[in-house]
């Protein structure tokens, strides 16, 4: 663990200067990430990086680039760029709440506490969810999709910080309306889940990103994972225990011989497809929030070996070229993406391995 984690930061301090100005491109180019503006959902992940980096080195010259991150957040909020977006969590808890949790910098708390604001726009009062993209008075819009359980935690902590009630309320119907929808009979998921706006009435599953509507995309599911267990962190609602236990059982049945799952959970060892390490980094993450409360050598155990199978097969490591981390992650195969290093993969994967040297690490959502 301690020489994954040491290739890890020694990668992200390799690419300082590269990235100081901007952001790694959503995924790597022949593993090589490209920059990018601050702009749609995953600038975020870099900043986490640098934040997770310098818990773990100390390092001045990363600490003065995370900081110089949290200003391009300032930055964006000020100029108002893709503010109405879904992805605020995302984006703020991993670049401005990280930066309060480890600093205690309360002007970047209150950048936090901004985008909270802005995620709330998105908070449809009636469906009692927060729609993933498009306009809110748009009926086929109406909908939203597994992976917006990650973006609660900022929703819960601008609760927790605020004291008002209604980021929790928002955050904890939102939760709710994805348990008893968007998780099927037999605890996989769909990727997204349209109401009719009229009635508020359920109306389907479809996916956008898994192979078909009734397969199961990979990182969905590890959205469901992870999600479910800050939801718990949050609201410590048992209710939740269940629900997570057969979400993750199913996510790990569905696993190959190496632990890393291909892009969708109906694909297996001999299909011939594509991995998406990213799930299995974000999985972990997950079993390791929850393993704080309710214990479960099954699912240790998996996690463990899902940390090992990326670090031995899955990194950068032979491929100096590279300035990622993490290969084999799949943005969307449907899309026609191929297997590279992505910005989140990177980011769930170093905070994998935080998790597990200090079980004690303060989380940034
Ligand atoms: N949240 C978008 C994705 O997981 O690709």
């Amino acid at each position: 663990m301690d020489k994954a984690i040491e290739y890890a930061v020694k990668t992200v301090e390799k690419s300082l200067d590269y990235f100081y100005d901007c952001f790694p491109t959503e995924q790597s180019r022949d593993l090589v990430f490209g920059k990018f503006e601050n702009v749609s959902w995953t600038p975020g992940f870099y900043a986490g990086l640098l934040w997770l980096t310098y818990e773990l080195t100390g390092s001045e010259a990363v600490l003065k680039s995370a900081k110089h991150h949290s200003r391009l957040f300032h930055e964006r909020l000020k100029t108002k760029t893709e503010l109405e977006h879904h992805d605020m969590g995302f984006l703020f808890s991993l670049s401005s709440m990280a930066d309060y949790t480890v600093t205690g910098d309360t002007e970047a708390m209150h950048d936090g506490l901004e985008a909270a604001g802005w995620l709330m726009k998105r908070y449809q009062l009636e469906g009692r969810f927060i729609q993933a993209w498009g306009a809110l008075d748009d009926p086929q819009a109406y909908r939203f999709i597994v992976d917006c359980l990650l973006n609660l935690p900022l929703l819960f902590r601008a609760h927790e910080l605020t004291g008002k009630k209604w980021y929790y309320d928002a955050a904890y119907n939102h939760m709710c309306t994805a348990v008893k929808n968007i998780i099927r009979d037999d605890a996989s998921t769909y990727h997204t889940f349209f109401f009719d706006k009229e009635t508020n009435m359920p109306l389907r599953g479809e996916t956008h990103q898994g192979f078909s509507d009734d397969s199961c995309w990979s990182r969905g599911q590890a959205w469901a994972v992870y999600g479910l267990a800050l939801c718990y962190h949050y609201t410590k609602d048992e209710n939740i225990i269940p629900v997570f236990n057969r979400v993750t059982e199913y996510f790990i049945e569905h696993l190959p011989e190496d632990f890393v799952p291909y892009w969708d959970l109906c694909f297996g060892d001999g299909s011939g497809e594509p991995r998406d390490t990213s799930a299995a980094a974000i999985a972990v993450c997950g079993i390791l929030e929850m393993e704080k409360y309710y214990p479960n050598a099954r699912f240790k155990d998996a996690a463990e070996r899902m940390v090992r199978s990326l670090s031995d097969k899955y990194t950068t490591a032979d491929r100096p070229e590279s300035n990622g981390i993490l290969k084999d992650g799949m943005y969307s195969r449907k899309h026609g993406h191929e297997p590279e290093c992505t910005s989140w993969g990177d980011y769930f994967y170093l905070e994998a391995l935080m998790r597990m040297k200090n079980r004690d690490w303060k989380m940034y959502w």
